[in-house]
């Protein structure tokens, strides 16, 4: 059984990113993230700190708005408005989730497609759903790449995604298939779900529920991904997967922490030097 260290991999992309900042610092392109986080959502402030020293790692400038809880849409949307004009920010990323009273939606399609590394704009997702995509979303283009670096083929594979958020299930889906995985999405409605996942090669839960996914659910040498990020009684840090039962009868699965979350924010950091290389032209 294999470990699929998202922490050593995502620390290779890191160096070879930094490599690749310092080759356009020469050429004057100075790539440049804001992140936007509104109120007080711990977890939310972990990430945004994480995605803050990742941008630091590899030589990215980058600016944090940390708002109050009540701030206005109107003055969400102001902010965004002057960061899409801001020629020293590359990328746009605004912390999810946002307070009630604002609505989302607006504020994700304000951003600029050509800043929104996130790739949560309407007309960015389309791109993901033709294949087309110039900012892949982070999480999926995070699984994609362990999936890679560990030379784990998904071409004609029986993919089990659980979860179907805007964020990492659906575009997962469609990356999945785009590559020639055949691919299945289960969600809350699902019946039968431990006889869906034992159908699958790959398995990847992404649902935020410790210990949905038990040893009885895999077959015997699948991969299993756990995107799950849930905090147990004792405040520790663990996925939607059994990890130590699950790991004795799959062939390869990833750990939480050090699994896919780092991976997310290597992609954001790519994604980043992606905007800056089209923003610059
Ligand atoms: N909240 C949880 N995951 C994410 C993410 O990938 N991006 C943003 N902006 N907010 C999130």
């Amino acid at each position: 059984m294999k470990i699929l260290d998202g922490k050593k991999l995502s620390q290779e992309i890191k160096a070879e990113l930094k490599t690749e900042v310092l080759g356009l610092k020469k050429q004057g392109i100075f790539p440049g993230l804001a992140v936007i986080i509104v109120g007080n959502n711990s977890a939310s402030e972990i990430y945004v700190k994480n995605k803050k020293q990742a941008c630091e790692e590899v030589g990215i400038y980058s600016e944090i708005y940390k708002l109050e809880e009540k701030i206005s849409q109107i003055s969400l949307l102001a902010l965004v408005e002057k960061l899409n004009s801001n020629e020293k920010i590359h990328g746009i990323l605004v912390q999810l989730p946002l307070p009630t009273h604002i609505e989302k939606e607006k504020i994700i399609s304000a951003i600029s497609p050509k800043k929104d590394v996130d790739c949560f704009h309407p007309e960015n997702i389309g791109k993901v759903f033709l294949g087309q995509e110039i900012f892949p979303p982070c999480t999926p283009a995070g699984i994609l790449e362990i999936l890679k670096r560990s030379e784990i083929e998904i071409t004609g594979k029986d993919i089990v995604i659980v979860g179907r958020s805007n964020i990492v299930g659906k575009p997962l889906a469609l990356m999945m298939i785009n590559e020639g995985a055949t691919v299945t999405v289960c969600h809350s409605k699902t019946i039968n779900l431990k006889e869906k996942c034992l159908g699958a090669d790959i398995l990847v839960s992404a649902v935020g529920y410790a210990g949905l996914i038990t040893k009885d659910m895999i077959k015997q040498g699948a991969v299993v991904i756990d995107v799950g990020m849930n905090r147990n009684d004792e405040g520790k840090l663990t996925g939607d997967v059994d990890f130590l039962e699950v790991s004795k009868i799959a062939s390869a699965i990833t750990p939480v922490p050090g699994g896919v979350g780092p991976m997310t924010i290597a992609m954001l950091l790519k994604n980043t030097l992606r905007a800056s290389k089209t923003v610059s032209k």
